[in-house]
C-alpha cells in the first residue's frame, strides 16, 4: 500500500453547508423513504452516510486545497448523493453503483434537482487488480464482481481526484486496494466509517 492518512479534524462538522446543499438532502431523502416504503425486496448492502457530514468533508478538503483537480467518483453510489453534493459545486462527478433500481433513482433525483452527476449501473472493482482476491475473500457486503470499469464509465479510474465510498464496517481494506491499484498519485479516497466519522487517505 501507498497511502497515507490525512486527518479531518472533528471540527469539521461546524463548517456551513454548500449552497443547495440541505435541500438536496431532504430532496433525496424523501426520495430514499419513499422507495424503502415501496420496495418489497430490500437491498442488504444499501444504507445511507451522514450527507451533511459529507458535504461538509468535501468543503474542508477544497478548503485545504488538498484536490489535484476537478473530478469525483462515488464507489457503490446508492441514491447518488455524494456525487450530487461534489457536482453541486461544480465538480465533474459520476457514480457507480451495481444495483440497477438505484441507479433509476438516483438518476430520477438528478434530473429532477437538475443536477449534473452521471450515474453509471455497473461495478467499481476493475480486472485484473492484482491481490484483490485475497481481499475480496474477507469481505461481505461488496459485490467483488469485476468489470470493464474504463469502458462502463468512459474515463480511466485514474483521471480522478476525489472518491467517495461508505463501506461497511472492516470493508474499507478492499475500497483501498482499489483506489490504490487504480487512481493517480495525489488522488484522494474519501471513506465514511460511521461512528469513527469521515476518514482521508490519499495515494502517494
Ligand atoms: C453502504 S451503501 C452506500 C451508498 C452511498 N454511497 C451512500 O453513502 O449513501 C453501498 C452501495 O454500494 C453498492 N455496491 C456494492 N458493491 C458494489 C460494486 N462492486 N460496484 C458498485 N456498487 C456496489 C450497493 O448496492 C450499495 O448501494
Amino acid at each position: 500500500m501507498t497511502l497515507q492518512t490525512i486527518d479531518i479534524p472533528d471540527s469539521i462538522n461546524r463548517l456551513s453547508y454548500v449552497e443547495g446543499a440541505e435541500h438536496l438532502i431532504d430532496t433525496a431523502n424523501d426520495a430514499i423513504e419513499a422507495f424503502m416504503l415501496a420496495d418489497q425486496t430490500v437491498i442488504e448492502n444499501f444504507v445511507t452516510c451522514d450527507f451533511h457530514l459529507l458535504d461538509q468533508a468535501i468543503t474542508w478538503i477544497e478548503q485545504n486545497h488538498l484536490l489535484a483537480g476537478n473530478r469525483f467518483c462515488e464507489f457503490g453510489a446508492g441514491f447518488g448523493v455524494g456525487a450530487m453534493l461534489a457536482a453541486l459545486r461544480g465538480m465533474e462527478s459520476i457514480g457507480i453503483e451495481i444495483e440497477s433500481r438505484l441507479v433509476e433513482q438516483a438518476n430520477q433525483v438528478a434530473e429532477g434537482l437538475g443536477n449534473a452527476a452521471e450515474f453509471y449501473c455497473g461495478s467499481f472493482v476493475p480486472r485484473g487488480v492484482e491481490g484483490l482476491t485475497e481481499i475480496a475473500a474477507e469481505v461481505e457486503n461488496v459485490s467483488t464482481e469485476e468489470d470493464d470499469v474504463c469502458e462502463l464509465i468512459g474515463r480511466e479510474l485514474n483521471e480522478f481526484d476525489l472518491f467517495f465510498a461508505f463501506p461497511w464496517p472492516g470493508e474499507h481494506g478492499f475500497f483501498e486496494a482499489v483506489f490504490d491499484a487504480c487512481a493517480a498519485n495525489g488522488a484522494l479516497l474519501l471513506t465514511y466509517r460511521g461512528r469513527e466519522g469521515m476518514n482521508l487517505v490519499t495515494k502517494v
